[in-house]
C-alpha cells in the first residue's frame, strides 16, 4: 500500500478523493497497489465529510511523516503551494499537482529537484483540465519538432462565450454560472483577463522547446472588452470569438500571444464549445494532431491528477525524464506576426480605406453610425501604424 497526502480539499483535491474512492479497484490494478489517502491538508473542517479524521491543518505532519511517499497539491496559486512542493521534492517524496501558476513560475526548478532525487514531479492536470496533453508532448511527439500549438486552454472563458453567442447571454450572468459549475479560478480575473491561458501556453511552449518560458513576456488579452455587439459582427461574418492561445515556431524564434480571435468555420476550434478545451498541435513529422476533451471543472481534472498518482507509483524508482531546463527562450516579437485584423470603428468608409487600403466591410443594420472591416493581412506593427490614423478604434479583435 502506498500512502499518499493531499494538499487542499477544494473542488480539485475533494474530486482527487472522489475518484480515487469511486474507481479503486481499477486504479489499485493499474497502480500495482493499493493507494490510500493517509492526510488532506486543508485551513477548514469538513464535520459533515468522512475525509474529516485525515484532515491536518499543519503541513509539518506531512512533511515529517516517512510513510507518506506522495504529495498532491491542489491548493492552487505560487504560494504556500511552492514551499510545500519543493520541501516535500527534497524529502523525497513525488508530487503530482494541477497548478499551472505554480509549474508555469518553478516548473524548471522542481522538474530538476525531482530529477536529482530520482523520484517524480507530474502536472498533466495544469493545462487541459482532464485532457492528455503533457505526457503526450513528453512522449509519444519527442520525436517531432513541435511548430505550433494552438490552445482553448481555458474554459471558464470558452464556457462564456459559447453561452454568449448561443444563447445571447449576458457576460455577468455567464460568468456566475462558470463559478457555480467549478469552472472559474478562486478569482475569475485569472480566467477572463487571460492570465489562466497564459500559463498554460507558457508551460507547453516550455516543453515543446526545453527551455523556461517566462509568462510574463507573453502578451495577453483577455474577454473582459468582448461585448454583446461583437459577438453579433462575428455572426454576420459567419465567424465565433474564442480565447485562443497560440505559441508558433518563426524564424525568430517562439512567437506567443493570448487573445481573442475571430475563427472562421474551417478552422480546427471552431467548433469547439462549452466548458471543452482543444489543443491543435503541428509537428514537423506528424502533421497536425488535435486534443480535445474536458478542459475544467471537479472530476475531469481529479482524472488527470490521478493519473499522474498511477505513474508516479509504476516508476517509484525512476524519474520520468521531462526536458524543460531553467534557461530563458527568449521569445520571438509578437508584433511581426501577419494576420488579418476586424476594426469597428466610427470614422467613414473613405478614411478607413485610407487608413487601411481595400476592406471588407461589415455593415450591421441596427448598428448607426459605426463600420465594422476586415483589413487585408499584415504585420500587428504596421496594423498598428494604419489604424493610428483613424479618430476611433471601437475595437480590434483579431482573425486567424
Ligand atoms: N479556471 C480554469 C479554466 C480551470 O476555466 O480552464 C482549469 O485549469
Amino acid at each position: 500500500m502506498i500512502k499518499i497526502a493531499l494538499l487542499g480539499y477544494g473542488t480539485i483535491g475533494s474530486g482527487v478523493a472522489e475518484v480515487l474512492r469511486i474507481n479503486k479497484d481499477s486504479i489499485t490494478k493499474r497502480a500495482g497497489e493499493e493507494i490510500e489517502i493517509k492526510y488532506v491538508l486543508d485551513l477548514r473542517d469538513f464535520e459533515q465529510d468522512p475525509i474529516q479524521p485525515k484532515i491536518v491543518h499543519q503541513y509539518d505532519i506531512i512533511a515529517n511523516d516517512p510513510e507518506i511517499a506522495v504529495v498532491v497539491e491542489a491548493m492552487g496559486g505560487v504560494e504556500p503551494a511552492y514551499t510545500f512542493v519543493k520541501q516535500a521534492l527534497l524529502a523525497g517524496k513525488s508530487v503530482a499537482t494541477s497548478n499551472k501558476a505554480l509549474v508555469a513560475k518553478h516548473g524548471a526548478e522542481l522538474l530538476a529537484i525531482a530529477k536529482e532525487k530520482n523520484i517524480n514531479f507530474l502536472f498533466e492536470a495544469s493545462v487541459g483540465g482532464g485532457i492528455p496533453i503533457i505526457r503526450p508532448l513528453n512522449s509519444s511527439l519527442t520525436a517531432d519538432e513541435v511548430e505550433e500549438i494552438t490552445g482553448i486552454l481555458n474554459g471558464t472563458t470558452n464556457y462564456m462565450l459559447s453561452k454568449m453567442t448561443f444563447e445571447g447571454l449576458e457576460y455577468d450572468d455567464v460568468l456566475k454560472e462558470a463559478q457555480a459549475r467549478g469552472y472559474a479560478e478562486a478569482n475569475p480575473a485569472a480566467d477572463v483577463e487571460g492570465q489562466d491561458a497564459c500559463r498554460k501556453i507558457a508551460i507547453l511552449t516550455s516543453l515543446i522547446c526545453g527551455q523556461q518560458v517566462d509568462f510574463e513576456e507573453i502578451h495577453t488579452e483577455g474577454i473582459t472588452r468582448i461585448s454583446a455587439t461583437d459577438i453579433q459582427y462575428a455572426k454576420a461574418m459567419n465567424r465565433v470569438i474564442k480565447l485562443l492561445a497560440v505559441s508558433k515556431k518563426t524564424k525568430e524564434g517562439y512567437s506567443v500571444l493570448v487573445c481573442p480571435m475571430l475563427l472562421a468555420p474551417g478552422h480546427p476550434l471552431y467548433s469547439v464549445n462549452d466548458v471543452f478545451n482543444a489543443i491543435f498541435v503541428h509537428g514537423n513529422v506528424l502533421g497536425d494532431a488535435m486534443f480535445y476533451g474536458s478542459g475544467a471543472g471537479k472530476l475531469p481534472t481529479a482524472s488527470a491528477v490521478a493519473a499522474d498518482i498511477v505513474d508516479i507509483v509504476k516508476n517509484r524508482d525512476r524519474n520520468i525524464m521531462t526536458a524543460w531546463s531553467d534557461q530563458r527562450l527568449t521569445l520571438a516579437d509578437y508584433k511581426q506576426s501577419k494576420r488579418r485584423f476586424f476594426v469597428r470603428t466610427t470614422d467613414s468608409r473613405d478614411q478607413v480605406q485610407n487608413a487601411f487600403g481595400a476592406v471588407e466591410l461589415i455593415q450591421l443594420p441596427e448598428r448607426f453610425g459605426e463600420v465594422g472591416v476586415l483589413t487585408g493581412e499584415m504585420t500587428e506593427e504596421e496594423y498598428e501604424k494604419r489604424a493610428a490614423k483613424l479618430n476611433e478604434v471601437l475595437q480590434m479583435i483579431r482573425v486567424v
